[in-house]
């Protein structure tokens, strides 16, 4: 990643730590870009900001706790005051495809019981239609086979994505598959038929959840 890169993530990622607030509860985000709003968050609470966090990702937990960002089971959350992450792409509708680091299901059900959901950019993200970036569909490994002709049978290409020659791995135990699927012209229609195919267990396109975008420059 170029520098400038580096800094336009870091530029957005400070400006979505800047909007917490105490008594907030927050989702932080997984990636290059959630990793400067986490870090900023954590900066604060040094200095006194009083929040309570969840992760969307071991790593992001990780992270978190190393700043000493207070985090609590999933499961004590009724509703979210605020979910910060990132996208790898952003249509002009704030639809979004998410999942490049593989935590899209955390990041979508945590981004569901959010009143917000900001996420937070660097300018290579926009896009007019989304699907260049091949969009990650998580699955469970039972059948993995018969899923996968599935898909191929509405997709250009289907890849099982691997991280140090073994299939990668989510953090709840299940695969990812990255489908071509550019154009992707009815992202809400193609969310749909995707979650209905048996073996998949979510998809990366994020439709109608985020509210607010912060490309960093
Ligand atoms: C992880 C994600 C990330 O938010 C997405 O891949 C963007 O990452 P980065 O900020 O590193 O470009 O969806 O599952």
């Amino acid at each position: 990643m170029s520098e400038e890169i580096n800094l336009a993530k870091k530029a957005a990622g400070d400006k979505a730590a800047s909007l917490v607030e105490s008594g907030m509860l927050v989702g932080l985000g997984t990636g290059s870009t959630a990793y400067w709003a986490i870090k900023k968050i954590g900066e604060r609470v040094a200095d006194g900001l009083k929040i309570k966090a969840v992760a969307t990702s071991k790593e992001s937990e990780d992270l978190a706790r190393n700043w000493n960002i207070p985090i609590i089971p999933f499961s004590d959350v009724e509703v979210l005051d605020l979910d910060i992450d990132g996208a790898d792409e952003i249509d002009p509708n704030f639809n979004l495809i998410k999942g490049g680091g593989g935590a899209l299901l955390r990041e979508k059900i945590i981004a569901a019981k959010s009143k917000q959901m900001i996420v937070v950019a660097d300018e290579s993200k926009s896009v007019d239609t989304l699907g260049k970036f091949p969009l990650p569909v998580e699955v469970v490994p039972f059948g993995i086979e018969w899923t996968i002709a599935h898909l191929k049978e509405r997709c250009q290409s289907v890849t099982l994505r691997q991280k140090e020659k073994k299939h990668y791995v989510t953090d709840n135990g299940n695969y990812i598959l990255d489908c071509d699927f550019y154009p992707i012209n009815h992202p809400k229609t193609l969310h749909r038929e995707l979650n209905n195919i048996p073996g998949v267990v979510e998809n990366g396109l994020f439709i109608d959840l985020c509210t607010k975008v912060i490309i960093g420059e």
